[in-house]
């Protein structure tokens, strides 16, 4: 029998380099081989988007839609709406019995975050709120109601998983032998950098490129990428390893890759051809999304329908689970 991986992704914003190379192209690898679900994950988004309903409600067709043209296949891969399993908030009312206050603050990934916050809004007690803090309890019943035995993420999600973890040897431990423990799958790609150097791709950063850029927006944004400062004339020698536009060639240029590098160290390679050849390996690598893209958005019925299915049957799987956590926890007053 073919394993499950359960995976979330948040309804914020258009998919990006920094999302596929740090994520979804690992879940496109998957899909064929285990038995795939893929949570869009919109009350987790609400846990610091509460204010901004709008945003959250618009990004998730927009997301669906990103994924699909992304590869993931609705023939593989069951995708859901979060909110539409209520089984899930459920559960993450019986976890928080399981979780002391001192542990979620200690998650890195929370703490990173409530960093974050305070550098923005200054007062952390004005902005950090008991669903922020309680969101990765919220993401280990996203995870242990679907049985994800593996869970495909980036880095950044490895506090996430090992708190699942634990709630789910706690659970068993009081309650009896009814959850199964799931074990990341680390993606190849660790973070993706912006094309301003940043260590992060990000929307708020600005410096983000899109899977559904067009060949225009992508032709501006690399000729704008920074390359090595110190090469001044197009047959100086530089330094690749400091440039974004060779850091872009080694993602979606890797035939190629040696001769790029040996010749701009040699000062063989102005940077204006160099960015030229990455805006044609960029288009290239962009095309099949682009033309999924287009096929899905003359068809929104069917983008429709597939959230529609996807989240009827991960519902029926969330509720077979709940019958049996609530036989463990002795609350299955009607059967
Ligand atoms: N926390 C993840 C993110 O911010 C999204 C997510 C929600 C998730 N539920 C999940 C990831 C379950 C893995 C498993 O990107």
């Amino acid at each position: 029998m073919k394993k499950n991986i359960l995976t979330g992704i948040r309804p914020t914003g258009k998919l990006h380099l920094g999302h596929y190379f740090g994520a979804v192209e690992n879940w496109v690898k998957l899909q064929s081989e285990y038995n795939t679900f893929v949570e869009i994950a919109d009350v987790q988004a609400l846990t610091d988007n509460f204010n901004e309903p709008t945003k959250v409600r618009n990004n998730v067709k927009e997301l669906t839609l990103g994924l699909l043209s992304a590869g993931i296949d609705p023939e593989k891969t069951t995708i859901f709406i979060q909110s539409m399993i209520p089984e899930i908030a459920e559960l993450t009312v019986f976890y928080g019995n399981l979780v002391t206050m001192s542990r979620l603050y200690r998650n890195p990934t929370v703490k990173t975050e409530i960093a974050q916050k305070k550098a923005l809004f200054g007062n952390e007690g004005q902005s950090v709120t008991y669903g922020f803090v309680g969101y990765p309890i919220s993401q280990a019943a996203d995870i242990t109601i679907f049985e994800g035995q593996c869970v495909p993420v980036g880095e950044d999600q490895l506090p996430l998983i090992e708190q699942a973890r634990e709630i789910v040897r706690k659970f068993n431990t009081i309650y009896g032998p009814t959850l199964i423990e799931p074990e990341p799958l680390l993606s190849e790609h660790k973070r993706i950098k912006g094309l301003d150097g940043n260590e992060k791709m990000g929307k708020s950063l600005g410096n983000t490129i899109n899977l559904d850029d067009t060949k225009e927006e992508i032709s501006a944004k690399i000729m704008n990428a920074i390359t090595d400062p110190d090469k001044i004339r197009k047959d100086d020698p530089a330094n690749p390893h400091v440039c974004m536009v060779y850091y872009y060639h080694k993602l979606v240029n890797k035939d190629n890759l040696e001769t790029v590098c040996s010749e701009c160290t040699k000062g063989e390679r102005g940077c204006v051809s160099c960015k030229k050849e990455l805006i044609e390996k960029m288009n290239e690598f962009l095309e099949p999304m682009r033309e999924r893209r287009q096929y899905y958005e003359q068809h929104p019925e069917i983008v429709d329908q597939i959230l529609s299915e996807g989240t009827k049957c991960a519902r029926e799987r969330a509720k077979s689970t709940m019958k049996r956590i609530k036989e463990s926890m002795k609350i299955n007053y009607n059967n």
